[in-house]
């Protein structure tokens, strides 16, 4: 197991605080005036993507001081001890092994001295298999028609990751299969859902890794009830419902046959797992094949993560920047902006992925942190999100570190669509970073022949500091592979940063309390009684809300 170290207690960090006095004094503009040589100088490629980390307020020996941290929290180490299916997510007594999901090597994965690459191929085979069935037609419904709708019935880490997938790779979706995502537990989710497909052409992949998540039952049973209303035989059920799970017992007890249930392991975390068979949607969506180059993309992410020195590893360096603003510049978010339409959920993932992970304050020795862990993170696309919340990144009074995202190819070149979308991704982090003096917004309306009385009034209002820090992805193009590419970057990011954090970054316990109160109150909405055992806000809110409801 590797080391537990409070990052605060190193070298590197008290250097890192010194050194940040001093950096606060620079401005990006002088950085880039001084070295000419500063995009190669920080930036990194990875197969078809370029990482561009040049506009951060960093100089080399921020980045030498950041990596030094690194060594000293022992960031190699965890790399190995989680790559070696040590049982690092120690809370739950669990190894972290999502990477075996996509190790398309002939190398064995070793968990407590078995190997679990037999377990895992022969999941993908079953999903191989289905996935041909489903596409030829030759699995049928009850009444002899091929399937054409998906549902995948899930929540958190069950949804968001085959939904983000799915949505990033529509151009690769399947002709005739339409996907259909049912998460929340508000029934017009999965109302607004069965008005659009028909019991006999629906396949539904009821997606849950412990299969008594109490959204994910609820939408369940809702669906079977509604399917059994046509099909009126649960023999039927069979050749509709599906189970993604590690619960062999809880999906037979909902009534769908083992042999239509597509495992995975207690070492695949919720957030982690749209590379198990939670990714069954994504496989029926795109193809298996494209499925594959998924795993692919993501697999060599994993080699050059595994294997690459800390200064060129490129998720190693997007977690030592967003460390740098979260512990030296008091940055409390980040944005995830991608420039990519079918991308549109790719925040909202990584919101999970982060902030499920890291939103944590007791440290690996069970005391509270004393300083900041994961960022809040945010996101929407560009250029929509120009036009709602930019105005703050460039101007507001906080510092949001953002991520820049863009494919160079679109799937859609339609007339001058995306010279005009790149154009705003390019000068947006060229803004965010140059701002605009005092002097060049006093030159440019005086240019435009402004009266001086209304210079005197506008120019503050005008003013852009600038020296916002970005970074900037750019894509070849969002296929499956870079896909799978970009997705293993960020989860790798967010793993080095919990070791620096010296937190347990794969447990989720703070899911927990909400869900053992909401269990509490149900029963007590079930009746029309007043209740009084709550807190007077509570109490409150409960019986105003049966007062409403009655008739
Ligand atoms: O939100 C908490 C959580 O446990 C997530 O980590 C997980 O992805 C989600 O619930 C769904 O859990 P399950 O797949 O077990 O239904």
């Amino acid at each position: 197991m590797f080391p537990s170290i409070n990052p605060t207690a190193t070298k590197s960090w008290e250097a890192l605080k010194k050194h940040a006095e001093e950096m606060k004094k620079v401005h990006m503009r002088a950085l880039f005036m001084e070295n000419r040589e500063r995009f190669s100088e920080f930036s990194l490629r990875f197969e078809d993507i370029l990482f561009d980390y040049s506009k951060n307020i960093i100089t080399e020996d921020t980045r030498n001081l950041l990596l030094g941290l690194a060594e000293e929290c022992g960031v190699p180490a965890a790399i190995k001890a989680m790559f070696g299916a040590e049982k690092i997510n120690v809370t739950e007594n669990r190894a972290v092994l999502h990477t075996a999901l996509r190790n398309t090597s002939d190398k064995p994965v070793l968990l407590d001295g078995r190997d679990v690459m037999p377990d895992v191929k022969a999941v993908l085979n079953k999903m191989d298999h289905i996935c041909r069935q489903i596409h030829s037609g030759e699995w049928k419904g009850y009444t002899g028609k091929p399937i054409r709708y998906i549902v995948n019935i899930g929540i958190g880490g069950s949804d968001l990751g085959p939904v983000m997938v799915t949505e990033a790779l529509k151009p690769y979706w399947k002709p005739n299969i339409q996907p259909y995502f049912v998460s929340n537990v508000d029934g017009t989710h999965i109302a607004e859902t069965l008005k659009k497909i028909t019991p006999d052409e629906t396949l539904f992949l009821i997606a849950s890794k412990t299969f008594t998540t109490q959204e994910t039952m609820t939408n369940a049973h809702t669906a079977r009830n509604w399917f059994l209303e046509y099909a009126k035989d649960e023999k039927f059920v069979a050749k509709h419902f599906v189970a993604l799970s590690t619960n062999e017992k809880a999906v037979t007890a909902f009534g769908i046959d083992p042999k239509n249930m597509f495992e995975f392991w207690d070492w695949v975390g919720g957030r982690y797992s749209l590379w198990s068979a939670i990714g069954l949607s994504i496989a029926l969506t795109v193809g298996f094949e494209n499925f594959t180059q998924l795993l692919d993309g993501a697999h060599a992410v994993d080699t050059h993560f595994a294997d690459t020195p800390l200064e060129q590893n490129i998720p190693v360096i997007m977690a030592l920047i967003g460390l740098w603003y979260t512990n030296f510049f008091g940055s409390t978010t980040e944005a995830i902006l991608v420039y990519d339409q079918y991308m549109h959920r790719f925040a909202a993932y990584f919101q999970q992925g982060n902030m499920e992970s890291n939103g944590k304050s007791a440290d690996r020795t069970g005391h509270n942190v004393s300083y900041e862990t994961g960022p809040i993170v945010w996101g929407e696309p560009g250029t929509n999100g120009q036009h709602a919340f930019y105005q703050l990144i460039h101007q507001g009074t906080h510092l949001i570190p953002c991520d820049f995202i863009a494919p160079a190819i679109s799937h859609n070149p339609i007339g001058d669509h995306h010279v005009k979308l790149l154009s705003n991704f390019f000068a947006q982090t060229e803004a965010l970073m140059n701002g605009k003096t005092a002097e060049e917004v006093r030159a440019e309306l005086e240019k435009a022949g402004t009266p001086e009385a209304e210079i005197a009034k506008i120019q503050p209002s005008k003013i852009f500091s600038g020296n916002r820090p970005t970074n900037s992805f750019l894509l070849k193009e969002i296929n499956p592979r870079s896909l799978g590419e970009l997705i293993a970057l960020y989860e790798h990011k967010i793993f080095v940063q919990g070791v620096i954090w010296n937190i347990y970054s794969f447990d989720q316990w703070g899911v927990e309390l909400g869900k053992q109160l909401a269990g509490k109150i149900l029963p007590e909405l079930e009746n029309n009684e007043v209740v009084l055992n709550h807190d007077a806000s509570t109490n409150g809110l409960i019986n105003a809300w049966k007062a409403m409801k009655a008739p």
